[in-house]
């Protein structure tokens, strides 16, 4: 089966195509490589481009024959998101929209959403279930769910099937260290509380501390990237045995405060970190933890590395491989 996964070199997608090529799939990528890593990407066919380039999709969809699309790239930054919706609606959905409309043209009629928790907004409900209103608080959120309707929109009219996975935090890296979570600039907790931890920054700045939660700080649902990545292999058999279009969310059940990652990062690399509470960051809701009890149940999804200890391992032995990302090992 040949998988086309968008946005492959960033970083859930370049853990899927490692995941794809371990479960010997043939994996074809498209992406700009505007934030992905060329590096990240080991044995695969690469196109570089962007996906709003409707003849580059003919070209990928003409020269292969794709069986199913796994679709991650997008922007995903929500403070950046608020502060600039415009570049949000022109890369996320009319990106998607030239997707979709290339899968019609080439009869290619499945589809694995890179979804988010950010489709809710800010719920009032400790474990959030697919059935949550969706209210999005920032404009990446917002982005993510017209994504999802404009599926489900092409499922009516043209028959297309699509799994929306809405993730909750992900974090972690592939057990081999050789790849992991880069972001130019690092805007992601746990990476950015990493490079603490290797004196390349001086102190993690915690945004909020008066939010009402255990400690003040934000609280959040941290799932290893890897469980995402066969979360999304089992979304793709499901489109392969049932031929039907759900949404499952993504997490381990279990929200940590900011504060508790900074101090797990300590516990974990044994160095002294220094942080500071700042302003609130725009569009942040205070707590956001996944019910992944329909994706257990339908998909017979189980999360591997469910500890957060775990989860900042991984990701600490990549850090110690690439500190200065991938360009420089
Ligand atoms: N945080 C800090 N300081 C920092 C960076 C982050 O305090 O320097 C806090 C944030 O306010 C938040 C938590 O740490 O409370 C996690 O922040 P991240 O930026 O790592 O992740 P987000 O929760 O903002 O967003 C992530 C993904 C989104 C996704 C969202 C769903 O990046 O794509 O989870 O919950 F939509």
């Amino acid at each position: 089966m040949t998988v086309l996964v968008t946005g492959g070199a960033g970083y859930i997608g370049s853990h899927m195509v490692l995941e794809l090529i371990r479960k010997d799939y043939d994996v074809v990528i498209i992406d700009s490589l505007e934030k992905g890593h060329e590096e990240s990407i080991k044995k695969s066919k690469l196109y570089v481009g962007n996906l709003r380039d409707g003849k580059l999709l003919d070209k990928v969809f003409t020269e292969n024959k794709i069986d199913g699309v796994i679709h991650f790239a997008a922007y995903s930054l929500v403070g950046e998101s608020v502060k600039n919706p415009s570049i949000y609606y022109e890369n996320n959905i009319e990106s998607t929209r030239v997707l979709l409309d290339a899968m019609i043209r080439h009869d290619c009629f499945k589809i694995v959403f890179s979804s988010s928790a950010a489709v809710y907004g800010s719920p009032t409900t400790d474990l959030i279930g697919e059935d949550e209103l969706t209210n999005p608080t920032n404009t990446y959120g917002e982005t993510k769910l017209v994504m999802e309707k404009m599926m489900k929109r092409y499922e009516i009219a043209y028959g297309l099937k699509y799994v929306a996975l809405r993730y909750f935090n992900a974090a972690g890296a592939d057990l081999s260290g050789e790849i992991g979570e880069v972001h130019n600039p690092e805007s992601h907790l746990i990476p950015l509380v990493l490079d603490v931890a290797l004196g390349k920054r001086e102190k993690i700045n915690i945004f909020g501390g008066d939010y009402e939660t255990k400690d003040g700080t934000c609280i959040r649902d941290y799932i290893h990237v890897t469980d995402l990545c066969s979360a999304h292999l089992l979304a793709l058999q499901y489109l392969n045995n049932h031929r039907e279009s759900n949404v499952f969310n993504l997490g381990n059940g279990v929200g940590y405060s900011v504060l508790e990652v900074v101090d797990m990062v300590e516990r974990v690399t044994n160095i002294p970190i220094e942080r500071e509470i700042v302003e609130k960051r725009d569009g942040d809701p205070p707590v956001l933890v996944a019910s992944s009890q329909k994706a257990k149940e339908i998909l017979g999804w189980c999360p591997k590395y469910n500890e957060l200890e775990k989860i900042i391992e991984t990701a600490w032995s990549f850090k110690k491989n690439y500190p200065n990302g991938y360009k420089e090992k």
